[in-house]
């Protein structure tokens, strides 16, 4: 006797009915990135289909996400000026914090999280106050905390750390309660691997290190045992959810956080994920749709609830379609 696993394949009805993974346009977060000025829709060179948005253009934006049924987006800014010290970052009137304002104002059930980071802000592109050795930490979590703050008081409804800097959820957390933000989720980037995959991203927010790299404070892919200690770090100061990132070469992480955890994990599929998938379906070369929701699938099957995706759009239209 052999089993015949082929019982359950029999048809399209089968598969169906057998089927446990799932994916709803509920379960996705769109990233936009905000560019200070008006009248800018410009597509980022290495992520086709992808744009900066000025917020003239916004609306148009959100009108589609609203049709599509993505609830979720997550906010980056570029501003007009950096400086050594980001102060772009937490002006109250920023472009991320007029960026939420606008989208609530547009579409108020819309989940607003913002990332809340310096290497946008900085004039060296890294993620902190710099001085000749590095980062430094603890000055850097003081500003990290009043950028939190700030997006708070322009109503966030979820801020999302993606600095990489120790303590950081605590002074977050901290600094929420003390000005009557206790109820605010924090989403932290707490499992973020210093990654070749954030190529795209760079151009996009225009983030990247003048000189060096961000290995001091990222995550490294060979240290396999720092990804819990850094989630339970992360969850013990206050993070509400926990990203993993980036997504689909690190889906065993996905699946270590998902089963020590009591929280809901993120994948982000970043922005390198998305440009060889594009790469390679504008040559021809793959098959774009069902690449991308086998991916996604795979991601979600690793124990992700929420996907964030340059491709979240385009995944809800093929779910409408497929129904
Ligand atoms: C900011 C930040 C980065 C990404 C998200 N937030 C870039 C980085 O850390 O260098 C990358 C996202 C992507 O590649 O899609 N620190």
């Amino acid at each position: 006797m052999f089993k015949r696993h082929r019982n359950l394949r029999k048809s399209a009805g089968i598969r169906k009915l057998v089927r446990d993974v799932y994916i709803s346009a509920d379960d996705l977060v769109y990233p936009l990135f905000l560019e200070e000025g008006t009248g800018i829709r410009t597509e980022i060179s290495s992520m086709p289909g992808q744009y900066r948005l000025s917020l003239d253009m916004l609306d148009a934006e959100l009108d589609t996400l609203n049709e599509l049924g993505v609830n979720s987006v997550l906010l980056f800014g570029i501003p007009l000026e950096k400086d050594p010290f980001g102060k772009e970052a937490y002006n109250d009137t920023g472009i991320v914090q007029e960026g939420v304002r606008q989208i609530k104002r547009h579409s108020p059930d819309m989940v607003v999280i913002t990332d809340v980071c310096m290497c946008e802000y900085t004039s060296h592109g890294h993620c902190g106050i710099i001085d000749e050795s590095g980062v430094i930490n603890d000055t850097t979590i003081e500003y990290i905390a009043k950028i939190a703050l700030s997006h708070a008081k322009a109503g966030a409804d979820i801020v999302a750390p993606s600095d990489m800097m120790d303590g950081r959820i605590k002074a977050i957390r901290d600094i929420l309660d003390e000005n009557g933000f206790n109820e605010l989720a924090i989403m932290s980037y707490s499992v973020k691997y210093a990654s070749s995959f954030y190529g795209p991203f760079r151009e996009a927010a225009d983030s990247a290190p003048a000189h060096g790299d961000r290995k001091q404070y990222q995550m490294d892919y060979r240290f396999s045992i720092d990804a819990v200690s850094e989630a339970r770090s992360d969850i013990e100061e206050g993070a509400d959810i926990v990203i993993v990132k980036p997504a689909l070469s690190y889906l065993d992480v996905i699946r270590k956080i998902r089963d020590t955890f009591e929280v809901p994990v993120a994948a982000y599929s970043v922005s390198g994920e998305y440009a060889m998938i594009k790469a390679g379906a504008l040559n021809g070369w793959i098959d774009e749709k069902n690449i991308v929701m086998e991916k996604t699938y795979a991601m979600k099957r690793a124990g992700a609830n929420i996907i964030i995706t340059y491709f979240a759009k385009d995944i809800a239209r093929w779910i409408k379609e497929d129904k």
